[in-house]
């Protein structure tokens, strides 16, 4: 359809039937079911209003969505087909590591095919849209979302929100395999006050602008079709009824033209944050705010009407919004074939095919973080005898919690891919204990749970066997972690250890055998002070999803040399939170190493410094960093400088680097980061072998918020850090004289 065909359809529609494409409704609508991921209690709407609702909620799979649409088309007036919409976050069916851990391989063009992947197993499913990326940037891993970001950083943030956007819309919208993107939570969901979720945001605007916007710029310059609002308050106002965040930021200054969703009843919530005394006050805030999409409340099509009527709202505001939702529809090429690529031959075709298998697995490897090794790692497969001792070592709930449309019978675990691998004369397996505390209580979120009763015996038995096995074996591996279910949306905890049943396990084992290699299954930063002092190595696996257990027996038998890096710091204790690598150095520095004196900022009983900070991740091989150099000292605002490194495998095995980029200015007219990253490569060196990489700065790279709230750079020195990750001393300066 053109645009002149658009505005012919809308002008036919009445103004009930324009406000009920501005709802999305749950799968239960429409013999779908509803895969609960929020409250839907006070859900109740009329016939009318199912058949003409504009979208719908997580429901997959070609037959049944093509089922949905023609009963759907039939009923409708004017032939709207339905948007389909769903959370498909790491992956459909092929499940890839969580967003934490495809952060952690700071791999642009893995990280888009993963999404492409995505794109292609969904689309044939029947999916339109998918609400991903989400790139809140994350400092508090109290917060259990921190698994669904790609990190603490927002130029790593943006580099791999545009590459997903990239991945899931590839060039084109037309193409077979797409899917649009919607990108969230906008804005600073990530800021959650004390990392509980849905808690306050309140940050300065240039914080704000400077650290938590540009990634959600960076995948609307990559042409993300549509934007998701978030449940925080942003400067005392809810994002949802954000005027200023959602109008004149979003659709003034950065000209976002496409459509806006809540999310899940965050516009009924305006009412609970105490903005809007009713559902009407609510509609009126969201829809001047711009919101064009209620997902799942019947705050619009309750409201919007009378408001119009009593002329509290202009029709023209619908008109735009309706207008937005149809041009999306048009976009998708809905209105030509309202199925799109919904196929089930292509389905069973390409659904956890091979390929889609094969990259997981690589994914998988790459994410993988060597966080300590003295030396029990890599594993030999004839020369050892090696216990895998553990709750994740024969689990297949290794996919984390958005994997709400994935087949967990899939996943292959630890124990099947160990045994591929090794003769089984080596090794043995002993699940130790699980996961859970008995007295921990976690609840749903789209998943069954399974409650079950504690049984001391049995539980005692286990261990026992644990600890034997461990006692005749030169080593031992133990996979570790929280439960999927502790992390993700709702899933914020307050101590972020592993449960007390696991690290009972690990000190009785420890006491028989300290030859000890954990690997952790988790959603966010742990704290893993106990672990550190005691065990030998210690591998961070995410959940790494359907190919988990192949990926993570690659690193440990070196059939991959480990390269994953952090995206995220790790503190040394709970007290220490928000600790991020790109803080200000404060009027009292302390110098790292150094103990300090009472009046510096300091902890009296840890460092400043986080255990393992963004960007860190060791390999089986070395690496080092020499001939650092500068072509000039001096920039200007029309000229750029190369800073070069040479980065040489002094190790014995083939493995990759990333070299990471930082720069820090070093006075301006406000305080200035005492790093930020600004580049980064990854280079594969054979053993032996070097490379030398350049990297181009220029003045935009330098430009941040000033004093009075420009966005430009100002004369200065510099420092540019380059090396293995954020916390590093080999630095060169240059000035900046535009
Ligand atoms: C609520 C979550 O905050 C959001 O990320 C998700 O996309 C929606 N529910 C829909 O499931």
């Amino acid at each position: 359809m053109n645009q002149s065909a658009l505005e012919e359809l809308l002008a036919k529609m009445t103004l009930e039937e324009k406000i009920d494409q501005l709802l999305q409704l749950t799968g239960d609508y429409y013999k779908g079911s509803d895969i609960s991921t929020g409250p839907s209690s006070y859900m109740k709407f009329e016939e009318d209003t199912v058949n003409n609702t504009g979208s719908i909620l997580n429901v997959l799979g070609a037959k049944k969505l093509k089922q949905i649409q023609t009963e759907y088309m039939e009923k409708n007036r004017h032939k709207i087909p339905l948007l389909f919409m769903a959370d498909i976050i790491n992956g459909y069916k092929t499940i890839f590591p969580i967003p934490l851990g495809l952060g952690s391989t700071f791999n642009p063009d893995l990280v888009q095919e993963s999404a492409a992947v995505a794109a292609k197993e969904s689309a044939a499913a029947g999916l339109h849209i998918t609400f991903s990326p989400m790139v809140d940037l994350v400092r508090d891993p109290r917060w259990g979302r921190v698994m669904e970001s790609t990190g603490e950083d927002a130029y790593l943030n943006g580099l791999l929100g545009a590459a997903m956007v990239q991945g899931y819309q590839g060039e084109s919208l037309s193409e077979e395999g797409t899917l649009a993107a919607c990108v969230k939570h906008f804005a600073a969901y990530g800021a959650a006050e004390g990392g509980r979720d849905y808690n306050t945001v309140d940050m300065s605007e240039r914080t704000l602008r400077e650290q938590y916007l540009p990634a959600y710029k960076a995948t609307l310059d990559a042409g993300c079709a549509m934007v998701m609002t978030a449940f925080n308050t942003v400067d005392g106002i809810p994002a949802t009824g954000n005027k200023w965040l959602m109008k004149d930021l979003l659709r003034d200054e950065w000209g976002f033209e496409g459509v806006l969703i809540s999310d899940y009843a965050a516009i009924a919530e305006l009412m609970a944050h105490g903005v809007a005394e009713d559902g009407e006050e609510a509609a009126k805030l969201a829809i001047e705010a711009g919101v064009d999409i209620d997902m799942v409340t019947p705050v619009y099509v309750h409201n919007l009407k009378k408001l119009v009527d009593e002329r509290k709202v202009s029709e023209q505001l619908i008109d735009e919004s309706v207008m937005r939702v149809l041009q999306l529809k048009n976009q998708l090429g809905l209105f030509e074939n309202p199925y799109r690529f919904a196929d089930e031959e292509k389905e069973k075709e390409i659904i956890l095919s091979d390929e889609h298998r094969n990259l997981a697995r690589k994914i998988v490897s790459e994410s993988l973080v060597l966080l300590k090794n003295e030396g029990a790692l890599p594993l030999s497969k004839n020369n050892q005898s090696i216990a895998f001792i553990g709750p994740y070592v024969d689990s297949k709930a290794l996919s984390g919690l958005w994997s709400i449309h994935g087949d967990s019978d899939q996943v292959v675990t630890l124990k099947q891919a160990v045994s591929e691998k090794v003769d089984g004369s080596k090794v043995g397996f002993a699940k130790g204990t699980e996961i859970l505390d008995p007295d921990t209580k976690i609840s749903g979120f789209a998943h069954e749970v399974e409650e079950k009763e504690f049984n001391p015996e049995a539980a005692k038995a286990d261990l026992q066997e644990a600890v034997e096995l461990a006692k005749k074996s030169d080593v031992v591996v133990m996979a570790l972690g929280e439960h999927f279910i502790q992390s993700g949306e709702g899933g914020s905890r307050a101590a972020i250890t592993l449960p007390e049943i696991q690290l009972d396990l690990f000190r009785k084992v420890y006491e028989v055998n300290p030859n000890i290699v954990v690997v952790l299954f988790n959603g966010r930063p742990l704290d893993l002070k106990e672990i550190n002092e005691k065990a030998n190595a210690i591998v961070e696996a995410w959940f790494p999803g359907t190919e988990g257990g192949n990926g993570v027996a690659d690193i440990l038998f070196n059939d991959v040399n480990p390269s994953g890096k952090l995206s995220m710091s790790f503190p040394h204790s709970v007290g220490q939170i928000p600790v991020y690598y790109n803080s200000f150095n404060t009027g009292r520095p302390l110098k790292k190493g150094e103990a300090g004196h009472r009046f510096q900022s300091r902890y009296t009983d840890i460092p400043n410094e986080p255990l393992f900070p963004f960007g860190y991740g060791l390999s089986y091989t070395e690496f080092e960093f020499f001939d650092f150099a500068l072509d000039n000292k001096v920039l200007t605002n029309t000229g750029k400088l190369t800073a070069s490194i040479t980065v040489k495998n002094t190790g014995k095995y083939a493995g990759k680097e990333t070299v990471q980029l930082y720069i820090q200015d070093l006075a301006g007219s406000v305080v200035r980061p005492v790093k930020e990253l600004k580049g980064l490569k990854k280079v594969e060196l054979q053993p032996g072998e070097s490379k030398t990489i350049e990297f181009t700065i220029t003045e935009e790279m330098l430009r941040f918020y000033t004093a009075d709230m420009k966005f430009e750079s100002e004369n200065g020195k510099f420092k540019i850090y380059i090396g293995s990750n954020s916390d590093m001393d080999i630095f060169e300066e240059f000035e900046l004289r535009k």
